[in-house]
């Protein structure tokens, strides 16, 4: 067992998302940005062998969990044996993926070789027509397949993502909410954060405590499920407060149980209550930078460096520099005004790599 831990303030920092590159497949509208932003070029993304030493650092310092994400991690070419090679890495327990399901279905069996515990997967809606008009693309019955194999080789829990549009898809949060009491799922739904410029309107906003709402009046109270403590976090020398942020697929979605139901439902909540004090976790994206807060513009190199010959030392050092650098909390819940006209969090400027 690991015996370092990275902390900051009352959070402990074991847990690195990795965006392996900026594509994608689909275009969706929560997504991509107005105007249309130019290709990266190939020598400014971070190879796979870079990446890996990077991981083998974090790992040496306390990161245990990682997830791949994108743009659609599925969509860059020998992606199987890049995580099969961070899989192998001691000290990484966890290595999961974030996809929107489109290659899923034809790469399952290829990624469960390489070592993937579990998989996310983007589900808007449930109307191919509606996956359409959100995605640009005619991919529904792909995903819907990938989703359905995903259950069957039993990657469980596997997570559904929900990013609900008022106008476009909460007409479907009834039915998407359905979805847990049929299969041993965990639906969870999104708000939308306006980040990365896209073309969605404030008024186009739903806040969880609507969306919670409507589920209860359809199916119910809903039941909070008390996420199960990781044995590892069983440590007195690190307090209660610590402890409590040590749960087992403790994420940042609060989590609930329609009465019955063999799935969940998970509700995500960055603008009305946002879960930065149990915020576990650092980026890196696609150009190789550390991005110690989804929703906050600061980014450090850390490949630069790496290529200029630093030492393992060096990296751990800017690695840990960039955890100094998380914020205590973001301000989009200040800042953003659901029913003004103000929408000041425009300003962040993401490559989006969510
Ligand atoms: P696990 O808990 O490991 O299953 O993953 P996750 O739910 O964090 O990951 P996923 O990629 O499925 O993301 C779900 C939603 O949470 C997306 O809308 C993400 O943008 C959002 N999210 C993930 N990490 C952060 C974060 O650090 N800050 C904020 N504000 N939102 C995040
Ligand atoms: N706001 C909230 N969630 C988003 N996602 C993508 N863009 C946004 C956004 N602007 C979600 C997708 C995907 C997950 C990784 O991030 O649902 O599943």
């Amino acid at each position: 067992p690991k015996s370092r831990q990275i902390h900051s303030e009352h959070r402990v920092v074991n847990y690195l998302r990795i965006s392996v590159t900026d594509r994608c497949n689909l275009a969706c509208r929560y997504c991509v940005p107005k105007e249309i932003l130019p290709n990266l070029h190939h020598e400014d993304i971070a190879r796979y062998e870079e990446i890996h030493r990077i991981v083998v650092s974090a790992a040496e310092l306390g990161i245990s969990k990682i997830r791949i994400t994108g743009g659609e991690p599925l969509v860059r070419k020998g992606i199987f044996s890049f995580i099969k090679g961070i899989s192998q890495i001691n000290g990484i327990q966890e290595i999961s993926l974030t996809t929107n399901g489109v290659m899923l279905k034809d790469n399952l069996d290829k990624l469960i070789d390489s070592g993937i515990h579990r998989v996310n997967i983007s589900l808007d809606t449930l109307k191919p027509e509606k996956f359409r008009f959100i995605s640009g693309k005619d991919y529904f019955h792909k995903v819907w397949e990938g989703i359905m194999l995903a259950i069957d080789k039993g990657l469980s829990p596997v997570k559904l993502n929900a990013v609900i549009l008022r106008g476009i898809n909460d007409d479907e949060i009834e039915q998407l909410s359905g979805l847990s009491t049929i299969y041993p799922v965990h639906m969870r739904f999104i708000e939308y954060m306006p980040m990365g410029n896209s073309s969605i309107e404030p008024s186009q906003q739903i806040l969880i405590p609507e969306i919670k709402e409507r589920i209860e009046k359809k199916f119910g109270t809903l039941e909070s499920v008390e996420p199960a403590k990781e044995s590892s976090s069983n440590r007195p020398d690190i307090g209660g407060a610590l402890v409590a942020l040590q749960k087992k697929h403790a994420g940042p979605a609060k989590r609930f149980k329609i009465r019955n139901a063999p799935g969940e439902i998970g509700f995500i909540s960055p603008v009305s209550s946002h879960f930065c004090h149990e915020c576990n976790r650092l980026r890196l994206t696609s150009t190789g930078k550390l991005r110690p807060c989804l929703l906050n513009n600061t980014e450090i190199d850390i490949l630069t460096p790496l290529r200029q010959g630093a030492t393992r030392e060096e990296i751990e050092q800017i690695f840990m520099s960039a955890v100094k650098r998380k914020p205590s909390a973001h301000s989009i819940g200040n800042s953003y005004k659901i029913n003004g006209e103000k929408v000041l969090f425009n300003k962040i400027t993401t490559q989006m790599s969510t």
